[in-house]
């Protein structure tokens, strides 16, 4: 049995710079990764059938609509697996999730075979590329161009979701401004508090349009308001915030869990 942790992505920042013709949006986004997550594990067995257990399994797809299977068919001539989804995060969340899993497999799968990851994953899912890399990296492109990220400052920070799951496709259609400014330079090697100046000048172009489409993310940035920083990641509706150290985090989750006991809310470092 082979098993890995599929990470939580998290857009510290997500520009819309301009709408390809194919209706896919060109974004700048830095990217980086939760040290909590989904694990997928894989055995070999006699035909290929998906498992979905853990805390967020609910309503979670197990048939070929699931990226997991997508992704196992994608890699070709895959063997056989009995494939175990441990769901520890939310669904259509901004963070990852589908995606996280589909490139979970694809390593496992790799590990499997001994043959690499394929090209062209992000006709998986515009996602998918990103969710292949370890450590934090600048996305471009429809979000194929990466580029890595080296000195970015371990961060406290927390991950709220008011379980509302938001469509992705829908955020983008309701986008009216496509060509926005990208992302400047970011600081490399420097404190958590000069990274942090830099990150509060940036923006997530998607957080008006989900805001309108789920108001409850106006109440979770809300609850965020004691930390250094707080911002929606991806399409939504998680939203992250960042703390100065690890018991400001521990303290500011313990609050919110309790004055929310309907939403979704996991302590995480950031890297
Ligand atoms: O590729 P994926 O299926 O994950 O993308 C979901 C949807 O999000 C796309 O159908 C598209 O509407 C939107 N999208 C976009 N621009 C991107 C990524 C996704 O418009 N760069």
């Amino acid at each position: 049995m082979k098993r890995r942790l599929a990470p939580a992505k998290v857009n510290l920042c997500l520009h819309v710079t301009g709408l390809r013709s194919d209706g896919y949006h060109l974004l700048d986004s830095l990217v980086c990764f939760a040290d909590f997550g989904d694990y997928v594990s894989l055995t070999p067995a006699a035909e290929t059938v998906l498992t979905v257990t853990g805390p967020r399994a609910e309503g979670v797809p197990t048939d070929g609509r699931n990226l997991i299977l997508k992704a196992h068919e994608f890699f070709g001539e895959a063997p056989e697996v009995a494939i175990e989804l441990e769901k520890n995060l939310p669904a259509a969340s901004g963070i990852g999730g589908g995606s996280a899993d589909a490139a979970a497999t694809l390593r496992l799968l790799s590990d499997l075979t001994g043959r690499p990851v394929v090209e062209n994953t992000a006709r998986l899912g515009a996602d998918i590329p990103v969710c292949l890399q370890d450590n934090a990296v600048r996305m471009q492109g429809v979000g194929e161009v990466l580029t890595p990220i080296v000195g970015l400052p371990q961060m406290d920070a927390i991950l709220v979701n008011p379980l509302k799951g938001v469509s992705t496709p829908e955020v983008f259609k309701a986008l009216v401004h496509k060509k926005n400014a990208p992302m400047s330079h970011c600081p490399q090697g420097g404190s958590l508090s000069e990274f942090l100046n830099w990150l509060d000048q940036q923006r997530n172009d998607l957080e008006p349009i989900a805001k309108e489409l789920v108001p409850e993310i106006e109440d979770v940035l809300d609850s965020l308001s004691a930390a250094a920083l707080a911002r929606m990641s991806g399409s939504g509706a998680t939203c992250f915030g960042i703390y100065a150290d690890r018991p400001s985090a521990t303290k500011a989750a313990a609050k919110i869990a309790a004055d929310h006991p309907g939403w979704w809310v996991q302590q995480v470092r950031l890297n």
